[in-house]
């Protein structure tokens, strides 16, 4: 993939959660972002899944930039597959129920289609078991993992995970961070906001810091977390490795 942001902008109330914030991928797999609570990283992502809209700046991924009038926006939407960090499963429906509505509603694939599209993803990630459960009767890391499969079974483009597992116990996390780690290795694009800096550093092929609304730092992660150049990451690392 190749992503570049060029000024991306976008205020609520005034104050702004990106102030041109940017930055040019070429051929990546795996990107993350990272930085302080609150600097813009989800609305980065959210700008990038096509569900927030930037007051200006422009987006170009394999060099076609995302259009945001609604109807270009529908079709986007359809290329991104978005995990967030709480789940967000329906709670009425069973885990494959959860797969199907997506596949159906959005993608127009009949009712058995479908089925057998979310069976194959479930059992990939061997999570077939849990087929016929609902949320409640699920653990947090097994939830997540349906979500992830939820954001796979229409075969996105592009995978955009934001915290997915800060809402989890500790003992959950690695679960969730090995399905992560199994996406790429499948050869799945994706872009990822976390706070787990080990794995940060193991999985990206670029890093980008992002604070105060703009990407002040980006590379390769090893370069970025032996050498920071802004006061901002050095701040940030020096804190995340306290944690
Ligand atoms: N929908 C929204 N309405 C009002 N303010 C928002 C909204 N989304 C984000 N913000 C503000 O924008 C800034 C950046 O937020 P966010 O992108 O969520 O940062 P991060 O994900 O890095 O914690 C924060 O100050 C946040 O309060
Ligand atoms: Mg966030």
């Amino acid at each position: 993939m190749k992503l570049e942001l060029n000024k991306v902008c976008r205020s609520f109330d005034s104050r702004h959660a990106l102030l041109d914030a940017s930055a040019s991928f070429e051929k990546l797999q795996s990107l993350v972002l990272i930085g302080p609570s609150g600097g813009g990283k989800s609305t980065l992502l959210r700008i990038i899944a096509g569900l927030e809209t930037p007051d200006s700046g422009s987006v170009i991924v394999n060099e076609k930039r995302i259009a945001f009038d609604e109807a270009s926006l529908v079709l986007h939407r359809r290329d991104i597959g978005v995990v967030f960090q709480s789940f967000n499963l329906f709670p009425h429906l069973t885990a494959l129920e959860n797969l199907l509505l997506p596949l159906t509603v959005a993608h127009g694939h009949s009712k058995t289609h479908a089925r057998d599209l979310a069976l194959h993803i479930l059992s990939r990630f061997s999570l077939e078991g849990h087929a016929n459960q609902k949320p409640t009767s699920l653990s947090g890391g097994q939830k997540q993992r349906i979500a992830i499969a939820r954001a796979l079974v229409t075969q996105p483009k592009l995978i955009l995970l934001d915290e997915p597992t800060s809402a989890l116990d500790p003992e959950m996390t690695n679960e969730v961070l090995e399905m992560v780690d199994e996406l790429r290795n499948q050869g799945r694009e994706l872009i990822l906001v976390t706070h787990e800096m080990a794995f940060a550093s193991r999985a990206a092929d670029q890093v980008a810091f992002i604070a105060d609304g703009r990407i002040l730092e980006s590379g390769p992660p090893g370069e970025l977390f032996s050498t920071p150049r802004t006061p901002q990451l050095q701040t940030f690392l020096s804190k995340e490795i306290r944690r």
